[in-house]
């Protein structure tokens, strides 16, 4: 029997009111994801890509329809239940890096630490280690004018990280990066799929992404195109 999906969507639509035009972004999305799956959303511009990573991961609310995560309607929780929810089990990584650039990358990282809560020497010694692992543990003192931009990329990643979440999601993240840079944050995106058993979602517009993944979604004026599961073994070249 396979496990209960960490993201269940059922029949989810949303409609954006653009002055007298209604735009059906999401046109009836129904959508599985198991725990630790490694999955890219494609589709052409405008297919409804972000916008389903936005409401799949409560960023923003359906027209209609359900989003479980881990047996959790999240679309049933008030806004702080929901924020505080998403803080706790859910990172981000956007292709425009969103880095405070008045803070170092130790700062950056142990940000949403510090808002959760958490000690400063612990959070610090937090974000360094988390630092250290995705190779850019010697920008900790840097602010990000000081980076290249795939060390950003990887500054993004580590703050996405740092509080252990259960999923990653991912909107354009080599989309800023040229090819070579791309393709190393895809290796460390794949590797830290493989290690931590996280599950990533990622939207990508970009072929030679998508063929890293394990499951490839299709999306198409709003709605899955095509969905194929690949086995992890065919991916490994
Ligand atoms: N805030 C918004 N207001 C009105 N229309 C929007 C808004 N966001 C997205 N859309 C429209 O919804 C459709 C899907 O957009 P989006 O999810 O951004 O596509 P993609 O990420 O695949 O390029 C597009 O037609 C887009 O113009
Ligand atoms: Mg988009």
């Amino acid at each position: 029997m396979m496990n209960s999906p960490i993201i269940a969507a059922h029949s989810v639509t949303k409609t954006y009111q653009a002055g007298e035009i209604e735009v059906h972004a999401l046109n009836g999305v129904d959508l599985a994801i198991e725990k630790g799956q490694m999955v890219a959303v494609m589709g052409p511009s405008g297919s409804g890509k972000t916008t389903l990573l936005n409401i799949f991961s409560g960023i923003d609310d359906a027209t209609s329809g359900q989003v479980i995560i881990d047996g959790v309607s999240i679309h049933g929780m008030s806004d702080g239940d929901r924020t505080t929810y998403r803080a706790l089990n859910m990172g981000f990584v956007f292709q425009s890096y969103n880095l405070l650039p008045v803070l170092t990358g130790a700062e950056n990282v142990e940000l949403p630490l510090l808002l959760a809560g958490k000690s400063a020497s612990s959070s610090r010694k937090k974000a360094l280690e988390v630092l250290d692992m995705v190779e850019v543990g010697d920008q900790a003192n840097k602010r990000p004018s000081e980076m290249s931009g795939g060390q950003q990329q990887r500054i993004t990643i580590a703050r996405a990280l740092v509080n252990d979440p259960a999923i990653v999601w991912a909107d354009e993240p080599t989309g800023a990066l040229d090819s070579e840079t791309g393709g190393l944050i895809m290796d460390l995106l794949c590797k830290l799929n493989e290690e931590r058993e996280q599950t990533f979602v990622l939207v990508t517009h970009d072929q030679t992404v998508g063929s890293r993944a394990e499951r490839l979604i299709f999306m198409r004026d709003g709605k899955i195109e095509s969905d194929e599961v690949r086995s992890k073994a065919s991916l490994i070249n």
